[in-house]
Parts: C-alpha cells; sequence; structure tokens
C-alpha cells in the first residue's frame, strides 16, 4: 500500500535529501505547490509571484512509517516559527506548510501541529492546507543533493547523521525492557556515530543523578539536583546548550578536556528520571539541531 503527503519545508533540495532517507519512505519528487498557474517554472516560481511553495511529495508505506512520523521529523528540519524563511532562503516559495490530500490526514497532522506548538509555548507559522496543485520540478532539481553531494543545503548536515542515527537506536532497542540495557546501547551508537568525547546518562536517585552507562573516559559518580549543567537541566526539567563551559556558573568539569556541552532530561510522568550529558573537546559543538535530535533520540530510551 502507499500513501503521500506533501511538505514545503524550504529548498526542496535538501528536504528531498532528508525525506529519501526516511525508512518507510517510497519514493520523494521535488516540486511546486498551491501556485496559482499551470506548470510552472523554477524561474516563475523563484519571481514570488505565482503563489508556489519549493515541496517535496512524499510518497510512503504507512505499514512501515505513520503519518504523524513523518509530520514530527518534518518538525526536526524546520523552523516553525519562521515565515517565508528557512536557513538563508527567503520568499514565500520557501513558506513552510503540510498539504494533504484526504480530509481524514488532517487530525492526525493537526494533532503533530498541536504538540509541538503547545512545547514551543507559540503559534506556528506553518501551513497546514490541503494539496491545491502540484507540479514536478524539472529533471535537475530531482535527488538534487545526491547528484551534486557538495550542492548547497539550508539543512545543517549533521540533521541527516541524526536522521539515520534515530532510526537505528530505535531499531537496535526494539522492545527490550530492562532500560539500563537501552540506554549502555543509545550510549554506544550516539558515541559510535557522532564521536563525542563523553556521551552518557545520569540517573536520579533521591536528591541526586547516579552515573549510568557511557562512552568515554571516568566521570564523576554523583551529581547533587540543581548542581553542574546535569543537575541543573534535572531541575529545569528542560534541554541546556552550554557552548563554553566556562561561562556556565557551576559547571562540574569531571574532565578539564570537556569544552562544550548538551544535556538532555528524560520526562516519564512529569518528572525526569533519567539525564543524557554529552561533552566535546571543542566549544560551540552543540546546537538547536542537535537539542531537536537528541530530545528525539532520549524520548526513545
Ligand atoms: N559537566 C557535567 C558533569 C558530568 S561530566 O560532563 C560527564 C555537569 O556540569 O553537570
Amino acid at each position: 500500500m502507499e500513501s503521500i503527503i506533501f511538505f514545503a519545508g524550504g529548498c526542496f533540495w535538501g528536504v528531498e535529501h532528508f525525506f529519501k532517507g526516511v525508512d518507510g519512505v517510497l519514493a520523494t519528487m521535488p516540486g511546486y505547490a498551491n501556485g496559482t498557474i499551470d506548470n510552472p517554472s523554477y524561474e516563475q516560481v523563484y519571481t514570488d509571484t505565482t503563489g508556489y511553495a519549493e515541496t517535496v511529495r512524499v510518497t510512503y508505506d504507512p505499514s512501515r512509517v505513520s503519518l504523524e512520523r513523518l509530520v514530527k521529523l518534518f518538525f526536526a528540519i524546520i523552523d516553525p516559527l519562521s515565515l517565508n524563511r528557512q536557513g538563508h532562503d527567503e520568499g514565500t516559495r520557501y513558506r513552510t506548510g503540510v498539504y494533504y490530500t484526504s480530509a481524514g490526514e488532517r487530525p492526525i497532522i493537526e494533532e503533530v501541529f498541536r504538540g509541538v506548538s503547545e512545547r514551543i509555548g507559540e503559534q506556528l507559522v506553518v501551513e497546514l492546507e490541503p494539496l491545491r496543485s502540484f507540479w514536478s520540478a524539472e529533471e535537475y532539481h530531482r535527488d538534487y543533493l545526491d547528484k551534486n553531494a557538495s550542492g548547497y543545503c539550508h539543512l545543517p548536515l549533521k540533521a541527516f547523521r541524526y536522521l539515520r542515527l534515530y532510526q537505528d537506536v530505535e531499531l537496535m532497542l526494539g522492545d527490550e525492557p530492562d532500560p539500563v540495557a537501552r540506554q549502555a546501547e543509545t550510549a554506544a551508537l550516539i558515541a559510535e556515530r557522532m564521536h563525542f568525547f563523553w556521551t552518557g546518562f545520569y540517573r536520579v536517585s533521591g536528591q541526586e543523578l547516579v552515573l549510568g552507562p557511557f562512552q568515554g573516559p571516568a566521570a564523576c559518580l554523583r551529581i547533587a539536583y540543581g548542581r553542574g549543567v546535569c543537575g541543573t537541566a534535572w531541575q529545569r526539567a528542560a534541554t541546556i546548550v552550554v557552548p563554553d563551559v566556562e561561562e556556565f556558573p557551576g559547571h562540574i568539569a569531571c574532565s578539564s578536556l570537556s569544552r562544550s556541552e548538551i544535556v538532555v532530561p528524560l520526562i516519564r510522568d512529569g518528572a525526569v528520571t533519567v539525564v543524557l550529558d554529552i561533552d566535546s573537546t571543542e566549544t560551540g559543538t552543540f546546537d538547536s539541531t542537535d537539542a531537536v535530535w537528541l530530545e528525539m533520540i532520549a524520548a526513545l530510551v
């Protein structure tokens, strides 16, 4: 069985490349959606006067990947608060949107929109509309980043690596019930793929965090609530990105080699149970892309 859904997420070269990497996606086609004229050319769409948005048609097998999951993945690669601009690209042709072909799909998509909006606490500027028209883009736009490996891409390249990692963590964890085994496997996969200096878990135990499965040099065994980056992420129940550990008051230096850090808390039934802590030997390693994907990966654990 096949289903289709249309995603406008900025420049369609990167968006197509991303969805080609999603397990359960059978085919992709870049094109132009929901404009006014027939058979528009790239040059016409480029003028921003045709109403078209650069869009990718995603054909998928719903028994392998759900519509809900596709929409969630779409949100991992867009800025849903940015109107008519994604990355360096600006114009109504780069607006964001999800366009569906069957009214029954709308509530499923709406639910994901609502979840994202509640999490950010702001109104999204992403369109959610029925597909009114779609024209495939010219041949040279198709599989563009496969044909032009160093071609322009508005998405950070690590998003593609994180997608593969996310899917592999999910596959490897399967239905393993043991939380320590899940944490150990996840830490190993993240370290193996992303080559971070230190990747591991601290588990909440009473008023402290206790060292859990990790990859990297020996580390502090216990961290108090509200202390260090880890204890602060626990206290705030929110991800903390630290571009330079020397600028974070109270940072705990388990290793003097660590220069930047990200800590992602796992929240179950409203309480933090575990934090995922990752360190880098360079400053400025982590940004919002790492935060988005590591939160998704942490949610699998
Ligand atoms: N730097 C952390 C302590 C844990 S180590 O980085 C592994 C912190 O300040 O909480």
